[in-house]
C-alpha cells in the first residue's frame, strides 16, 4: 500500500518553531537543543556564561542556533534577550524552562547536611533559580507568545517535585561517615513548578499557548558506582536515564502532535513514580 502522507512527520513536524533551552550548556540543554537543531528548529541558548559545547552548536549550525548570555533570575537580561530574539529569528514559539541548580550526587557540601541545619541562603537560592527563573522567562518569553498567539511552554521538573528523594539511596555515604541528606529545596522548588505550569496553561488556553511540565527521572553522568548501584536497584526500568530517552517528549509537547494537551505533568521516569 502506498503511504499518501507521513503522519508522524506531520505531528511532530518543528521545523517552523523558534525553540528557546534555558540552561543549554548543561547536559540536558544541550541534547535538547541538538534534537530541535537536527529537526530543523531555530534554536535559541540561554545560559550564565557560554561554554565549549555551546560553541559547538553555533558552528555547527550557523543559521539555526544562537547563544544568548543571560541569568533566567535577571528581568532586565531576559528583556534583552527578547529583543535579540526576535532582531534574529523573530517570535519565539516554544520555550524549555530547563535551566536549574541542585546539589548531585556527589557534591560534598553544606547543603546536604541534615534538613534540621539546611542553610536558609540555600533555600533562597534553589528558589530563586529554580522557580523564580522559570516565572520570569514564562512572563517574558511566554508575554510574547500569547501576543503572538502561538506558543508551547515546557517546564522542566523532576521526579523529586513528584515523590520525595529516596534519602536511602544515600546510605552509603552516610556508612562512610558523612552527613549526606538530598536537600530540601530542589524538591520544594520543582513541586512548585506542577502548579506554575497549570496557572499558566488556564490562563493562556485562550492564547493559544500551552504549558506543560515535564517530569523526568535522574540521568547517567558517571556518578559514582555506589550511587549507581542504589540507583538502578531502586528503579524500575533498571539503569539511570540516557540524555536522548527525553528527545521523544521535548519533541512531542513542542510540537502539533500534544496540540489538545496543556496543563499536564508527563512523566518520563523508569518507573521511579509508580512504586
Ligand atoms: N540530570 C538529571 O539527572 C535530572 C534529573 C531530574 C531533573 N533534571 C532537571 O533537568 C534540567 C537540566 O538538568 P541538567 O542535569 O542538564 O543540569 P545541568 O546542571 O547540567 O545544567 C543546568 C544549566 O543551567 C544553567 N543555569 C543555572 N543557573 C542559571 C541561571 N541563573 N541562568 C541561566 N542559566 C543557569 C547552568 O549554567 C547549567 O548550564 C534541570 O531543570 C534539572 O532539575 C535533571
Amino acid at each position: 500500500m502506498k503511504i499518501k502522507e507521513n503522519l508522524s512527520e506531520r505531528l511532530f513536524d518543528v521545523s517552523e518553531e523558534i525553540v528557546i533551552i534555558t540552561g543549554v550548556c548543561g547536559q540536558l540543554g544541550n541534547a535538547y537543543a541538538e534534537a530541535f537543531l537536527n529537526s530543523g528548529s531555530q534554536v535559541v541558548g540561554i545560559d550564565m556564561k557560554a561554554s565549549t559545547s555551546s560553541a559547538n552548536l553555533s558552528e555547527s549550525y550557523p543559521d539555526h542556533f544562537i547563544f544568548i548570555e543571560a541569568d533566567v533570575t535577571n528581568r532586565a537580561s531576559l528583556q534583552e534577550s527578547l529583543v535579540s530574539i526576535k532582531d534574529n529569528f523573530g517570535a519565539p514559539s516554544v520555550l524549555i524552562n530547563n535551566a536549574a541548580i541542585d546539589s548531585p550526587p556527589n557534591s560534598s557540601n553544606e547543603d546536604n547536611t541534615a534538613y534540621e541545619n539546611y542553610p536558609e541562603d540555600s533555600w533562597y537560592k534553589v528558589i530563586d533559580v529554580n522557580l523564580k527563573g522559570v516565572h520570569l522567562c514564562c512572563q517574558i518569553f511566554g508575554g510574547a507568545m500569547a501576543e503572538s498567539k502561538r506558543g508551547s511552554i515546557i517546564n522542566v521538573a523532576s521526579t523529586y517535585g513528584v515523590v520525595s528523594p529516596d534519602q536511602n539511596l544515600y546510605d552509603y555515604r552516610r556508612k562512610r561517615g558523612e552527613i549526606f541528606y538530598k536537600p530540601v529545596a530542589y524538591s520544594a522548588s520543582k513541586s512548585g513548578i506542577l502548579n506554575l505550569t497549570r496557572y499558566l496553561a488556564v490562563y493562556w488556553a485562550k492564547q493559544n499557548v500551552r504549558v506543560n511540565t515535564l517530569t523526568i527521572a535522574g540521568v547517567f553522568n558517571h556518578q559514582e558506582q555506589e550511587f549507581l548501584d542504589a540507583y538502578c536497584e531502586r528503579i524500575p526500568i533498571g539503569r539511570m536515564a540516557n540524555t536522548d530517552d527525553y528527545h521523544a517528549a521535548v519533541l512531542f509537547l513542542a510540537s502539533n502532535a500534544s496540540r489538545y494537551m496543556t496543563g499536564s505533568n508527563l512523566v518520563i521516569d523508569g518507573g521511579w513514580t509508580a512504586i
